[in-house]
């Protein structure tokens, strides 16, 4: 595009089967609005195994892998990218810890607090770094 070096950050982010099938992408994205990013991209898509095998790759050794397949083929699925200064670690502050049962106690005001269950159905996902969420995005976009 025109005016290099005048963007944005971007990541990728993901509202996971836990999140849609209770019904939290809108309270999930007015978090993101307020807190500061644009929504450039949206799309809802249902995965199927081998997508999620692909998407997951890096875990694909890991003993919760299977289990990781089958939630994440369990329903649709939110998937965006979001724009904003310090787009990567910001949305992964505003996600909080992994395990939404612990982030119930240590970060009560993130979104894994307010909407997840555990370290499986943990309700959103957030890119770990600038090279995943170039990765993540080009996956989905
Ligand atoms: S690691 O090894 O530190 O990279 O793993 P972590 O970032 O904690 O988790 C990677 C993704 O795998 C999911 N996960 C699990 N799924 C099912 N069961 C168990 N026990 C489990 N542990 C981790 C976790 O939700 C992470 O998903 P994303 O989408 O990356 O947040």
């Amino acid at each position: 595009s025109c005016c290099g070096g005048m963007e944005k950050e971007k990541t990728f982010a993901m509202i996971k089967p836990d999140g849609v099938y209770g019904n939290y992408s809108d309270k999930i994205k007015a978090i993101i609005m307020d807190s500061g990013f644009s929504i450039k991209r949206e799309l809802r898509v249902q995965l199927d195994e081998d997508t999620v095998r692909s998407f997951y790759a890096e875990h694909s050794s890991k003993s919760f892998f299977p289990s990781l397949v089958k939630y994440m083929t369990s329903g649709p699925i939110l998937v965006m990218i979001l724009e904003k200064d310090n787009a990567v670690a910001d949305w992964r502050k505003l996600i909080g810890p992994t395990d939404a049962e612990k982030a119930k106690v240590t970060h009560p005001q993130s979104i894994r607090a307010m909407c997840g269950l555990n370290t499986e159905k943990n309700c959103v996902h957030g890119s770990h770094s600038i090279q995943s969420a170039s990765r993540e995005m080009s996956f989905f976009f």
